[in-house]
């Protein structure tokens, strides 16, 4: 019998359940173009109404969310702080500045959040010879810093900085949901900061497709006008709705048990040679490790896939794992074991 593959390259993998499924056969459907799907309406409110902002709108992807979101929080031309390590920077085909006409200014964080001093000190006074800043952008949890929250206090103090330059804070918050259930709190205590975020449907909450974008009317009726720019409008997209009331009704608390694991895996794997790895900086469902320098990280996760184990290599020597629906202690058990294994013979 062929081994099961126990894959762990990102929560986005997890396909959609049974429920889910049912919803999509039974969802309400209409144009919603025209804003004519029940399905589509329930669940912006829905979000709208968990997340303590005025109005939601469905998009296709997170990229598309954090496109749509800065198109409209900014004007072309306009200054963007995003931090070094952040998704927008890394891993948006550079769609702030290709797209959305943005002049991206990177903070350097080093291994944590952006404090409200760095994006102060990065703040120029107003000048001919500068683009004018508009937005400060956040990521919680924080995907390249192994799934790192940003909590509610960091929040505060760097909308207060925000404020006092006269700039909107935007939360790139594609796992926002794993940032509440970690730090037990009501999902507003971290949103009740940003003046607008997007959250996805399609990672640790199981939907095949999907993400939210919310904040003020005003800002999500320039957002639906820009979701349309970019092809992005829908038409029958309550088959996209319906899973996601389900995830929004009865996938968030499920949560913690992914968190339980990626501690779990973190502990076993703090005990292996030639592994370093920061337990206090394994909050959430992201496992962020370091390898020896003279162990090819390459190497080590084509190794892990001979053991039909799948992983990411985040840089040179850094190996990222991720827990999600689907994964069980047991199989956690047993990357350990191999990775154990995989590292002892080097
Ligand atoms: C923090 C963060 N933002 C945005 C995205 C983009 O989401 P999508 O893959 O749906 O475009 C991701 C995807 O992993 C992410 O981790």
């Amino acid at each position: 019998m062929p081994k099961e593959v126990i894959d762990l390259r990102s929560d986005t993998v997890t396909l959609p359940t049974q429920e889910m499924l049912e919803a999509v056969k039974n969802a309400k459907l209409g144009d919603d173009v025209y804003e004519e799907d029940p399905t589509v309406k329930q669940l912006q409110d829905l979000a709208a109404e968990k997340m303590g902002k005025e109005a939601a709108l469905l998009v296709t992807s997170g990229t598309q969310a954090n496109l749509i979101s800065l198109m409209s929080n900014c004007n072309r031309g306009e200054q963007v702080f995003l931090e070094a390590q952040s998704h927008i920077y890394w891993y948006e085909v550079g769609g702030v500045s290709t797209v959305a006409g943005l002049f991206p200014w990177t903070i350097q964080a080093n291994g944590s959040i952006f404090n409200p001093e760095q994006v102060e000190a990065a703040i120029r006074p107003s000048n001919i010879h500068y683009p004018s800043p508009s937005l400060v952008c956040v990521e919680n949890t924080h995907n390249r810093y192994g799934g790192l929250i940003v909590t509610p206090n960091q929040l505060e103090n760097l909308n207060k900085v925000a404020k006092k330059h006269g700039l909107k804070l935007y939360m790139d918050g594609a796992r926002i949901f794993n940032a509440a259930v970690a730090l037990k709190i009501d999902i507003k205590e971290l949103t009740k900061h940003v003046d607008n975020l997007m959250f996805c449907l399609s990672k640790g909450l199981s939907c095949p497709i999907g993400s939210i974008i919310v904040g003020s009317q005003e800002f999500i009726d320039k957002a639906r006008k820009n979701r349309k720019l970019l092809g992005g409008g829908m038409r029958q997209a309550g088959i996209i709705a319906a899973p996601g009331i389900v995830a929004m009704e009865s996938m968030i608390d499920r949560l913690a048990e992914d968190h339980e694991n990626a501690q779990y895996l973190a502990m076993k794997l703090s005990k292996i040679k030639h592994v370093t790895i920061d337990l206090s900086k394994v909050q959430t469902n992201i496992v962020t490790f370091f390898l020896d320098p003279s162990i090819n990280s390459d190497l080590f996760v084509a190794k892990l896939k001979e053991n039909n184990i799948l992983g990411l290599t985040q840089s040179k020597n850094t190996i990222r794992l991720v827990t999600h629906r689907g994964i069980e202690h047991r199989q956690i058990e047993r990357v350990s074991s191999v990775i154990c294994e995989i590292l002892e013979r080097n």
